[in-house]
């Protein structure tokens, strides 16, 4: 009988140092007031209606045009003048993660980046299997997918309120975790590859309390492998 593997690591948040502005020998990196570019609105790769039905016209259109457009006006006005200039979205999650001061930067500059990436994981007539190396290392770490996806689907059930469920790149080994709130797999050192929303706000108008049946629904119809593919290939060190 084939084994699976469930790394369900409660994402638990780490020390990250704040960052100084730099010296060089030739150039100082000042860091500017100016933070308002760092969390952009990124635009949906299909029109709001071309999920449905497995995610509504009405719920996309919240999701997208209210919460995920929130959380990014709420990151750049709460980054205003904190000394974050020129630093990637990436690096202020990092460096505000496990730091209750930053709270709240980290809440919604992490909700930013995490809605942006679920977006990004989805597409039309998605679903199916994925191919190649992603494939087989699915095969290898959970032993098919369709144990990958059982271990996904149970991960997301366990998920105790709101979260998100991801497969992540640990080191050169796929892992399923969960991740409570705002958290996100940059704030552990980990390479997001394939996530699903879990908050409420993400299903609740198409399947009520049925979380289950949607993250199911979103693996068999929406799931963007080809995505999800060249985001692992282009993590992995190169082969000698
Ligand atoms: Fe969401």
């Amino acid at each position: 009988m084939a084994t699976h593997l469930l790394l369900n690591k409660r994402l638990i948040l780490r020390s990250a140092g704040l960052a100084a502005c730099a010296f060089t020998a030739l150039f100082l990196v000042r860091c500017s007031d100016g933070d308002s570019a760092i969390f952009v609105k990124e635009p949906l790769p299909y029109s709001q209606d071309a999920l449905a039905p497995t995610i509504s016209t009405e719920t996309m259109g919240l999701h997208y045009d209210k919460h995920y457009a929130g959380y990014v006006k709420e990151a750049n006005a709460l980054i205003q003048g904190k000394g974050y200039g020129g630093k990637t979205a990436e690096a202020v999650i990092r460096m505000t993660a496990d730091d209750a001061s930053k709270a709240a930067i980290f809440n919604n500059a992490a909700q930013a980046w995490n809605h942006a990436y679920f977006f990004k994981c989805l597409k039309p007539e998605g679903g199916g299997a994925p191919e190649g190396l992603l494939a087989e290392m699915i095969d290898e770490t959970f032993g098919s997918f369709e144990n990958f996806k059982a271990v996904f689907l149970t991960a997301a059930k366990d998920q105790f309120g709101s979260g998100w469920v991801w497969l992540v790149l640990d080191g050169e080994t796929l892992a399923v975790i969960t991740g409570a709130n705002a958290d996100t797999p940059h704030a552990h050192d980990l390479t997001p590859l394939f996530t699903v929303d879990v908050w409420e706000h993400a299903y609740y108008l198409d399947y009520r309390n049925r979380r289950v049946d949607f993250v199911k629904a979103v693996l068999n119809n929406l799931a963007n492998w080809d995505f999800v593919a060249d985001r692992l290939e282009k993590a992995l060190p190169p082969k000698e």
